[in-house]
């Protein structure tokens, strides 16, 4: 049997008309589900300790329903992951408003952004790394930023670990932050568990306190000894339950961007290992950017259905979103967002799989 494959079948239609493609990309025990729509990572089956596979991520059977629940799962998020406080920035002295969708905030690119639009099929191959390449043109003035933009977002399934490229070109200044936005569960997304036992650690030293709207408003703060210290690993149920941080209170739980302390670089760095005790299943999340928003599901909806009958709800997942910090147009003491016209944005993300003895 071939253990590298990689193909594109029909996946469903939208009540807006567009049909939707689902591409699998398998290498030995792994295998990845993307959707043409949103660039989406919608299955990922890997093994537990004991060989047997689950698919770890949340998501649809149905693909409106990704259309009808604003919760991004899996999705690549654009042109600009995370919040921008009251949609409002200066570029190059000129003012700019984009779409506000959060409260007062903008949110993942606005109402129409980046997870709800059809991406292309830019390249598709098995051998030697199975892989696909799909491309997505946002026109100048989209949701309200400026520049002519082409992103991509290419899935590589190696045998341990899977790939996600984010890149981006545009014909005029702009600002651009492409992350994706899979929501984990190691138990497996059909298992009926929250991720309360989940256990993790973050390669940050300090986290961006934020207000009640969910936007940074000061300095980052070290983490040492407090609820958001997961230098080493923890269980994430323990802040969720008994944490008097008020930042728990302000984010619903956790729901934050941590300052990566390897800060961007031109190669993947860690950032976080995610374990589950009972599976043995453990992700790592490597990346070249500079912060990794950690978020608990919290507001997932109950009853939210799911993959193959499953149902999911609060905290039925949690997200790992490696990105630039929040707000960052408007905070420039950040590494920079900007995007000039012949520079190519990258983002490498690595998601690698393993698993622990168990006790
Ligand atoms: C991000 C945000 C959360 C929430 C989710 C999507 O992780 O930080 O506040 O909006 O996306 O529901």
């Amino acid at each position: 049997m071939e253990t590298r494959t990689a193909e594109c079948r029909p996946f469903g239609q939208l009540n807006r008309g567009d049909s939707v493609d689902c591409i699998t990309l398998r290498n030995g025990a792994l295998s990845a589900s993307i959707l043409t729509l949103g660039a989406t990572l919608q299955g990922l089956v890997v093994p537990d300790r004991a060989g047997e596979p689950a698919d770890i991520v949340l998501g649809h059977d149905d693909p409106q329903a990704y259309l009808d629940h604003a919760c991004y799962l899996g999705s690549v998020v654009g042109r600009y992951a995370n919040r921008i406080a009251g949609g409002r920035f200066s570029l190059d002295g000129q003012p700019c408003q984009v779409d506000v969708n959060n409260g007062p905030n903008s949110l993942h690119g606005g109402t129409g952004g980046f997870h709800q639009r059809i991406w292309q099929v830019a390249g598709l191959t098995a051998d030697p790394v199975p892989q696909v390449t799909l491309c997505l043109d946002s026109p100048d003035g989209d949701q309200g930023f400026p520049g002519q933009l082409r992103g991509s977002a290419t899935y590589r399934l190696h045998e341990d670990r899977l790939e996600l490229v984010l890149e981006a070109v545009s014909n005029a200044p702009t600002i651009v932050n492409l992350t994706g936005h899979a929501y984990f569960n190691l138990a497996g997304q059909a298992a009926g568990r929250d991720i309360s036992g989940h256990h993790l650690e973050i390669a940050a030293d300090s986290f961006l306190p934020v207000d009640a709207t969910a936007i940074p408003n000061g300095p980052p703060q070290p983490v040492a000894g407090g609820w958001f210290d997961f230098t080493r690993p923890r269980r994430v149920g323990a802040g969720l339950e008994g944490g008097d941080d008020p930042q728990l209170a302000l984010g619903h739980g956790y729901d934050h961007d941590f300052v990566l302390r390897a800060g961007r670089q031109p190669e993947p760095a860690f950032a976080a290992r995610l374990s589950e005790p009972e599976s043995g299943r453990v992700v790592e999340v490597w990346t070249t950017e500079p912060g990794l928003q950690f978020y608990t599901g919290n507001f997932l909806p109950d009853g939210l259905a799911g993959k193959g009958g499953a149902t999911y709800g609060r905290r039925g997942g949690l997200c790992l979103e490696p990105q630039t910090h929040p707000d960052t147009p408007n905070r420039p003491e950040f590494p920079p967002c900007r995007l000039a016209p012949g520079q190519i944005y990258r983002h490498r993300i690595l998601y690698r799989f393993s698993s622990d003895a168990g006790a």
